[in-house]
């Protein structure tokens, strides 16, 4: 159920996140200093869909799909201040989005079969129970709606810190499923706010996903972009990226294994 340490957390570090990442409104991004959906097309058509996304924070993937011609989008999160932060975007960009303040394991304010699409980044690691949230996606869903769902990828879970740091005693333990307690600090600056989340396993997400009733569609486990492509990028091919510094540790260790895994499932009949 809904974790209050998490809310208060991100209803602190809101406004921080707000000016430490530029998030594009016109390429849905699945995580940083990796390519959009513009790049992978892996949503797809949306035009005349109603579509939910789950954990939505400052709203920019639900104007992006706003902007692709979504017939409604409505976002859920539970910190008062990120959805504050998307209605205030969504106004400036001037789309129609619903920004609401909901749990993700009990969207009981959204009514069963009203949506046609469920999306989500990198928010259902917050989750206490990951098939609660299935279930819920299952219920919201229509018959033949879809779930595209990211979150960090088994690998990098593992090596990810490893990599990065250049030091293999940071290998973390896969089957370790204790949740983790951790602290937000600001680029070389104080702690903001401490989180607790989890690593879902692959066969958390896969099995969870097919109780639900999903058939899984598509895996994909995007290649993040190296220094020397980023410098020749157009702006919006890479979606999210920090502000204030270019973190190239990380970019480094997302071109040698996946930072995210982007799953894509249609609901059974
Ligand atoms: C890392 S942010 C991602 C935000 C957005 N999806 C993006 O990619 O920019 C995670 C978001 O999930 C939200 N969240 C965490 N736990 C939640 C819960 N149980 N129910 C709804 N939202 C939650 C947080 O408030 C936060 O805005």
């Amino acid at each position: 159920m809904s974790n209050k340490r998490n809310e208060e957390s991100w209803d602190k570090l809101a406004s921080y996140y707000k000016s430490a990442y530029i998030i594009s409104v016109e390429n849905y991004h699945y995580n940083s200093f990796g390519p959009g959906d513009n790049e992978l097309g892996i949503i797809g058509d949306v035009q005349g869909l109603d579509i939910l996304e789950i954990g939505c924070g400052g709203g920019q993937n639900a104007i992006v799909l706003a902007k692709r011609g979504a017939k409604s989008v409505t976002g859920i999160d539970q910190s008062e201040n990120q959805l504050r932060f998307a209605r205030q975007l969504a106004e400036s960009q001037g789309t129609q989005a619903t920004f609401l303040k909901s749990d993700m394991e009990d969207m009981s304010a959204v009514a069963d079969s009203s949506f046609d699409l469920v999306v989500s980044s990198h928010a259902m690691n917050y989750a206490s129970d990951i098939n609660r949230v299935f279930n819920e996606c299952s219920r919201v869903l229509r018959p033949n709606g879809r779930i595209v769902t990211c979150m960090n990828h088994p690998t990098w879970i593992v090596l990810g810190e490893a990599l990065q740091e250049d030091d293999f005693a940071k290998i973390v333990n896969y089957f370790d499923e204790t949740k983790q307690k951790w602290d937000w600090n600001k680029y070389k600056g104080d702690k903001i706010a401490t989180f607790e989340s989890s690593e879902w396993q692959l066969n958390q997400i896969i099995n969870g996903l097919i109780s639900a009733g999903f058939c899984i569609e598509s895996l994909t486990e995007p290649r993040g972009y190296a220094l020397e492509e980023i410098e020749k990028l157009p702006s919006d091919a890479m979606p999210y990226r920090n502000s204030d510094y270019t973190p190239e540790e990380f970019i480094r260790a997302s071109t040698v294994i996946p930072v995210t895994v982007i799953i894509k499932a249609i609901k059974k009949e």
